[in-house]
């Protein structure tokens, strides 16, 4: 595709990888998600997390009534693993079609991750039951030992778990998400066909100095936190490269802006509302858009198993200018690329 072409239809996308909450901060967030991605894998990091079949079912039809109706959008709810998890608990979950997949946080890593995992041993019933009915498995890849430099949880959690999960279950469907290293980016292409990973437009758009540029910007603080400029361009390599292993999950992650902005700000970025704009912005600067309809639309569904959405989306050049801020239930959220005037304007579902 030439880089004069300025509308472009691609199929309807999903978002592999999103925080939707609950009570008020759901009801204002979650149609961003639903206008542009048909489905989305609903992170289960709730207060308190979603543990069992029943809290599952009862998430999605939350979910389910503050969506507007009209945007068809379906919300594929996934189940936190815990030290205690029980494996036919995920089992029957899975069969009943509430729980597409699991989550993994190591415990203490990120965001009401507390009830996470502390030891991988603790899980091993579950993981070896979910590799025998093929529910995948979706991990939050950071060590959390303090010893550890930040900017180095990422790949020493692979040397450290991942390879090993990988040996140990070979049939288990992983997705390392929101990837932020060259070395996931490497693993991940090294690996078997039933290992991929989501990439986050964040991470794609910004390296580590842009979290501190004129002075400490809270609002492009997320976990795993963005890393040097050479990651981020071995992240741009792989997105746009066309291998099915890697696709869109935009870990849009809405905190109040009271709640970022502070001595403890709260990590996430809110990119939901400008997602398929931030990626189709990357794409573009790649030169590469005729790839964004495989990386937003195709190897997600192939990974999981699922169909392919029929409907498609338009996306035009086209200005757009992103607001400072966004009313959220009785709070704002700052959105990502807040005040910046993006090139590439989603232009809705075409018939
Ligand atoms: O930045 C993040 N925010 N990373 C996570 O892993 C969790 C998320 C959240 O829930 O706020
Ligand atoms: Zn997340």
């Amino acid at each position: 595709m030439s880089e004069t072409v300025d509308r472009l239809v691609i199929r309807r996308p999903d978002d592999w990888h999103v925080h939707l909450r609950d009570g008020a901060m759901l009801a204002a967030v979650a149609d961003y998600t639903a206008r542009q991605f048909a489905r989305a894998i609903v992170m289960p990091n709730l207060k308190p997390p979603v543990t069992t079949a029943a809290a599952g079912a009862a998430y999605r039809a939350r979910i389910q009534a503050a969506v507007d109706p009209a945007l068809n959008f379906t919300p594929l709810i996934t189940c936190y693993l815990t030290d205690g998890i029980n494996p036919d608990e995920l089992v029957r979950g899975h069969g009943e079609g509430i729980f597409t997949a699991a989550k993994l946080y190591p415990a203490h890593a990120t965001t009401n991750s507390a009830l996470g995992v502390t030891a991988i041993d603790h899980i091993r019933p579950a993981l070896a039951a979910m590799e025998r009915i093929g529910m995948p498995l979706l991990i939050h890849g950071e060590v959390t030992d303090a010893h550890v430099d930040i900017f180095d949880r990422e790949a020493v959690f692979i040397e450290r778990t991942l390879a090993g999960l990988v040996q140990d279950y070979p049939g288990l469907k992983i997705v390392f998400e929101h990837i932020t290293t060259a070395e996931a980016a490497e693993f991940v292409a090294a690996s078997g066909p039933n290992i991929a990973a989501t990439i986050t437009p964040h991470h794609l758009a910004i390296n580590r100095n842009a979290m501190f540029e004129g002075g400490i910007r809270p609002h492009l603080y997320c976990l795993p936190v963005v890393k040097r400029e050479r990651h981020r361009l071995a992240l741009r390599a792989a997105a746009t490269s066309g291998s099915a292993k890697f696709f869109l999950g935009t870990d849009s992650a809405p905190h109040a802006v009271t709640d970022k902005e502070s001595a403890c700000g709260c990590a996430g970025m809110f990119n939901a509302p400008f997602a398929i704009e931030s990626y189709a912005k990357t794409f573009a600067e790649e030169g590469a858009l005729d790839r964004l309809e495989g990386f937003a639309s195709e190897h997600g569904p192939r990974f999981y198993g699922l169909p392919l959405n029929d409907s498609h989306i338009a996306i035009e050049r086209r200005a757009v200018a992103v607001p400072e801020r966004l009313p959220a239930a009785d709070t704002a959220i700052v959105p990502f690329h807040a005040g910046e005037t993006l090139e590439w304007h989603y232009a809705g579902i075409v018939v």
